[in-house]
């Protein structure tokens, strides 16, 4: 690895060898997304407890402030639309000219692997290597679902992640399932956890995001479990508690709870 790729990837990836990456590029198809209708208000307080942010190059420029040291993840898929007839359909959004221009520490490209896209969403993933390798700046594969959320199997995400690293992504995010070690196991380059939707209890997030840790995944990518809690702060410092100080669920339960309830 060049210099330039290993001190991007060493921004992204603590000395520890964690991360926890802050997702607020949601409307990119979803629109204004509820708790992201001003992605600028909802992300300062959390900022300083991100180790990277995963947004689109509109929201970037309109909503963060460009003095952030906070890496910044840009999101290089789209083009599709909630309403539209499907998810899959994507094309990249962003030329390297101005991934360089922003600065981006990484980018990030879903692929929707078992689709009638499946070809076309991997071709754009290894466009994105192709252009981007010659500039050191790692590309993030996402394995993407769309709506079809019964996708989220071992089977299924371990082979999508594979296939991912074998087209050059360094670095894989993929949903949480169980048995989350045949997934990096079998996945030569660092895996991170996506969210999906929200859990039911801030302890089944804590659990996942434990679970995922021990069994491989060097962090997460989480979003709406963590800025569409009522304590988003909190949250996040809890979580990152169970990634880079090794707390158990329970424990960052504890921690939740006093946070949430100071001032
Ligand atoms: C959307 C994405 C998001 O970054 C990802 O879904 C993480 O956000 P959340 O935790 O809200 O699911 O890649 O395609």
């Amino acid at each position: 690895m060049d210099w330039g790729m290993k001190n991007r990837m060493s921004r992204l990836i603590g000395d520890d060898g964690r991360c926890f990456f802050l997702p607020i590029d949601h409307g990119y198809f979803q629109g204004p997304t509820t708790c992201l209708e001003k992605p600028g208000e909802t992300i300062a307080p959390l900022l300083p407890y991100a180790d990277a942010l995963f947004v689109t190059r509109g929201v970037l420029r309109s909503c963060v402030d460009p003095g952030t040291s906070v890496p910044i993840i840009l999101r290089v898929s789209g083009c599709t639309s909630i309403v539209g007839p499907g998810l899959e359909n994507e094309a990249l959004t962003t030329s390297i000219k101005d991934i360089i221009r922003l600065n981006a520490s990484a980018v990030g490209v879903s692929v929707f692997i078992g689709t009638e896209y499946e070809h076309q969403t991997l071709k754009n993933l290894s466009r994105m290597v192709n252009m981007c390798e010659g500039y050191g700046i790692p590309v993030m594969a996402v394995t993407a679902v769309g709506k079809e959320l019964e996708k989220r199997d071992v089977r299924y995400l371990a082979l999508a992640s594979r296939i991912c690293a074998e087209l050059g992504a360094k670095v894989v995010k993929t949903y949480y399932c169980k048995e989350f070690d045949k997934i990096t196991g079998g996945c030569p380059v660092p895996v991170v956890i996506a969210g999906g939707p929200a859990c039911d209890t801030e302890l089944e997030v804590m659990e996942f995001v434990y679970d995922g840790v021990q069994k491989g995944a060097i962090g997460i990518n989480l979003g709406r479990n963590v800025w569409r809690n009522k304590y988003p702060v909190a949250m996040m410092r809890a979580l990152r508690a169970i990634i880079h100080d090794g707390a158990k669920p329970n424990e960052a339960l504890e921690m939740f709870n006093e946070l949430k309830n100071a001032k």
